[in-house]
């Protein structure tokens, strides 16, 4: 595959690779994704084999326009209304009543879709030249760390044939992925995963209690998904690095280990840590943290540690987003 640096130079190669059914490394403000053409099926079968994505799992559908993105809807609640207007383009993906005739793959079966408008510049001139929507889920293997830089996803998929290339848009900057948002029924809203829109926020907009399931609570139930209750992936235990990781509490001492270790820690480390240790966030910002979560997890899982030591965040703001890829990176 390519590696298109800068991006703005070769968008006219990405546009003529999507409209030849093939894919490409698509930078967007949250992660990299691997993006196609949304409404051909063997398009979307190609990336659920390139990624070995269990095809129960569905994929987010990006467009350029509030318009493009509700046309693919049989019909929008008030509060999806709301929110789109206030968010996109930005880090939230809307699951919607689907029209009848997407492709089924799209959506694993469900009666819903998975909308989203990045912000992302790149993205937003990739969508408007191709004129398509461009199904895209996050541009690394079915299971490990999502990539937050071209180089991630170059790592990920160098050898297959299917993906024409990766635009390199530097490192993404909110670096975790989008906030996914159902509504069941009406007047209820729910988050399926947390994300980079702060549940926070979603309710001040809303006005409304949010509905949200911490991943460590979450049932595995094919039913709820398909009632729309929940969304499949939050049963993916997933983002997990190929080192065995272990999650301390916010302010749990640093435990005695057996053999090398890394750490991944919050603001500070403590005195004392042998091995190599990551600082998410020196001066305590969970945004800045949520940026440089992934990278860092990458660099301790590359590092031939036995084992990774984290410690979860103050559960506010993106750092609900942290400490979910946290979790599901400790039961890997
Ligand atoms: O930030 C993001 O959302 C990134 C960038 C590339 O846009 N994309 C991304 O896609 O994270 P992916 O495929 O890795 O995650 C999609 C999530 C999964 O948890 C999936 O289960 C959920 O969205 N999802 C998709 N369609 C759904 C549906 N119809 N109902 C419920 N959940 C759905
Ligand atoms: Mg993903």
């Amino acid at each position: 595959m390519h590696h298109w640096k800068p991006a703005k130079s070769f968008l006219s190669d990405a546009v003529g690779a999507i409209r030849e059914g093939r894919l490409v490394g698509m930078p967007t403000e949250t992660v990299y994704g691997l993006a196609g053409n949304a409404l051909d099926p063997s398009t979307l079968a190609s990336i659920f084999e390139v990624k070995g994505r269990p095809v129960f799992d569905p994929l987010i559908v990006h467009s350029h326009s509030m318009e493009e993105a509700f046309s693919l809807a049989r019909s929008v609640p008030p509060e999806a209304r709301l929110l789109a207007s206030r968010v996109w383009p930005g880090p939230l993906t809307l699951v919607l009543p689907r029209r009848p005739d997407l492709p089924d793959l799209l959506s694993a079966g469900l009666p819903t879709v998975a909308l989203r408008v990045p912000a992302h510049p790149v993205a937003r001139d990739l969508l408007r030249q191709c004129g398509l929507p461009l199904a895209a889920p996050s541009a690394n293997r079915f299971g490990r760390i999502s990539p937050t830089r071209a180089e991630h996803v170059l790592e990920e998929f160098k050898d297959e044939r299917e993906v024409a290339g990766v635009l390199d848009a530097g490192p993404c900057e909110v670096g975790v992925e989008s906030t996914v948002v159902g509504f069941p029924e009406p007047g209820r809203a729910r988050v399926f995963r947390c994300g980079g829109l702060p549940l926070e926020e979603i309710r001040e907009i809303l006005g409304v209690e949010v509905e949200w399931v911490d991943v460590r609570d979450a049932v595995d139930d094919p039913e709820l998904a398909r009632r729309g209750e929940q969304s499949p992936g939050m049963l993916a235990r997933h983002y997990a690095p190929a080192t065995p990781l272990r999650l301390l509490e916010e302010h749990e001492p640093a435990p005695l280990v057996d053999g090398p270790a890394g750490w991944l820690c919050y603001q500070t480390a403590p005195a004392g840590l042998r091995g190599p240790v990551e600082v998410l966030s020196p001066r305590g910002s969970p945004a800045e943290a949520a940026t440089r979560l992934f990278a860092a997890l990458r660099a301790l899982d590359g590092s031939g540690v036995r084992e990774i030591i984290a410690w979860r965040v103050p559960n506010q703001g993106l750092g609900m987003a942290i400490n979910d890829r946290l979790s599901r990176a400790a039961w890997g």
